[in-house]
C-alpha cells in the first residue's frame, strides 16, 4: 500500500533538540539547573498518601490553584498551572503566534522559546548577549518597536546568569505596546527581582514560574502562568482540561507549605554560588556574574577534557559552548556545599 503522509513544513524544518537526559541518576547533577539538593521530605510525604481514589480520578486542581494563587500573591483568575514551564510556553505561543508572526529572542537563552516559535512556523528575530553576557538593550528596544508578537525574557537568563532591573523592564514593557512580553521567573528565589504583581497594570505581560528549580519538583512538571483575567481566561480555552496531574498537584500543596524548605534551598544555593565563583577566580577560571543557581565558566580549549574529566569521576557539568561564538564556555549548577566543594577539588586536581 502506499500512502503519502505529509508532516509540516516547520517540524521538518526543525533541528532536533535532545539534551543528554539519560543515566544521570546515579551522578552528582551539575548539569541542568535542577535542585540537587532534592525536594521537601513534606513533598515525598504527600505523595506517599496519595489514594487510589485520587490516582485512579482526573485531576481536580481548583483547591490548589486557589492556593497557589494566594501564595503567589496573584488572583485566581490571573493564574494558570502548566506542566511545567514548558507547557506555558507552549500556551503562549499556541495563543499568541500565527505562522509568519516574529518573535523576539536574545540568545543564548532557554532552547525552548526557539523550539515552541519554530514549531508554530514562527519567524525567530535573534538578538545576542556580548562576549562580557551584556544584554543588548538598545537593539531590543528597537526591535520591539517593530512590534513583534512576542518576546519571551528569562529574568535571570540562562546560561549566562544575567538579571535585568525593575527599571529596564519597566522601560522594556513601555516600549512594548504591540508585544507580549514574558518574563520567565524560572530563578527569581535566587535573584530577588520579580514583577509578578505588575501584571494588573501592565496588559501585555506575562510571567511564568516553576516548581522545578527552588521547590526540587522537575520530576513532576508543574508551573505557573501570571498574566491578566482577560487574557488568563482565553488561555484556559487554549489548555487542556487535564494538564497537570494529581502527584503534581499534591506535591505543589505541600511544597508551598514548606516555605523553611525553600529558604534553606535558596541559602545553601547563595553562598556556594559565592564559593563556587571565588573558587574559579583562585583556579585563574573566569566566570561571569550569576543571580540563578548555577555559574557560567569559561575554559577555553580545555572545557571539553574539564567535561570529560568529571564526568569520570561522577558529575556532570553542562558544555554550553555550542551556544556561543567559540569554545569554552560551561554551566554549572549549584547543589549543596558539599557537592561544590567536591567540584572545586576535582576541577583544581584537573586544571
Ligand atoms: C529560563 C528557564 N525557564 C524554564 C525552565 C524549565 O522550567 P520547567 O521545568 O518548569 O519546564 C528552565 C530550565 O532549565 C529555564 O532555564
Amino acid at each position: 500500500m502506499n500512502v503519502a503522509i505529509r508532516v509540516r513544513k516547520s517540524v521538518r524544518q526543525m533541528r532536533p533538540y535532545h539534551p543528554p537526559l539519560e543515566g544521570r541518576t546515579d551522578k552528582v547533577r551539575l548539569d541542568f539547573n535542577e535542585n540537587p539538593i532534592g525536594c521537601s521530605p513534606a513533598v515525598r510525604r504527600a505523595l506517599a498518601k496519595l489514594s487510589s481514589a485520587s490516582i485512579s480520578a482526573y485531576p481536580e486542581q481548583e483547591t490548589i490553584r486557589k492556593k497557589a494563587a494566594r501564595h503567589f500573591g496573584v488572583g485566581t483568575q490571573e493564574l494558570l498551572l502548566t506542566n511545567g514551564t514548558d507547557e506555558a510556553l507552549s500556551l503562549i505561543v499556541n495563543t499568541l503566534v500565527d505562522p509568519a508572526d516574529r518573535v523576539l529572542l536574545v540568545e543564548p537563552t532557554y532552547a525552548m522559546y526557539r523550539f515552541y516559535s519554530e514549531l508554530a512556523g514562527a519567524r525567530v528575530v535573534a538578538l545576542r548577549y556580548d562576549n562580557e553576557m551584556r544584554f543588548p538593550f538598545s537593539s531590543v528596544i528597537e526591535e520591539l518597536r517593530r512590534a513583534p508578537r512576542v518576546f519571551f525574557l528569562p529574568n535571570p537568563n540562562s546560561p549566562t546568569g544575567s538579571l535585568l532591573s525593575t527599571r529596564e523592564l519597566r522601560r522594556i514593557l513601555q516600549v512594548a505596546v504591540r508585544t507580549m512580553v514574558v518574563i520567565d521567573e524560572a530563578y527569581f528565589e535566587f535573584s530577588g527581582v520579580t514583577v509578578i504583581s505588575w501584571i494588573r497594570r501592565h496588559k501585555n505581560l506575562i510571567v511564568t514560574r516553576t516548581f522545578s528549580k527552588t521547590c526540587g519538583l522537575a520530576g513532576l512538571r508543574l508551573g505557573c502562568l501570571f498574566t491578566n483575567e482577560e487574557l488568563a481566561a482565553q488561555m484556559r480555552k487554549a489548555q487542556s482540561p487535564y494538564p497537570v496531574n494529581v502527584a503534581a498537584l499534591a506535591a505543589a500543596e505541600a511544597a508551598m507549605r514548606d516555605r523553611a524548605f525553600i529558604v534553606r534551598t535558596v541559602r545553601e544555593v547563595i553562598r556556594g554560588r559565592k564559593e563556587l565563583e571565588s573558587g574559579l577566580g583562585k583556579l585563574g577560571v573566569r566566570c561571569f556574574p550569576s543571580a540563578g543557581n548555577f555559574v557560567l565558566a569559561y575554559f577555553a580549549n580545555r572545557a571539553k577534557l574539564i567535561v570529560a574529566t568529571l564526568e569520570r569521576k561522577g558529575i556532570l557539568v553542562r558544555d554550553r559552548s555550542g551556544d556561543f561564538a567559540g569554545e569554552g564556555y560551561v554551566r554549572i549548577t549549584l547543589g549543596t556545599l558539599a557537592q561544590t566543594r567536591r567540584l572545586l577539588r576535582e576541577l583544581k586536581a584537573s586544571i
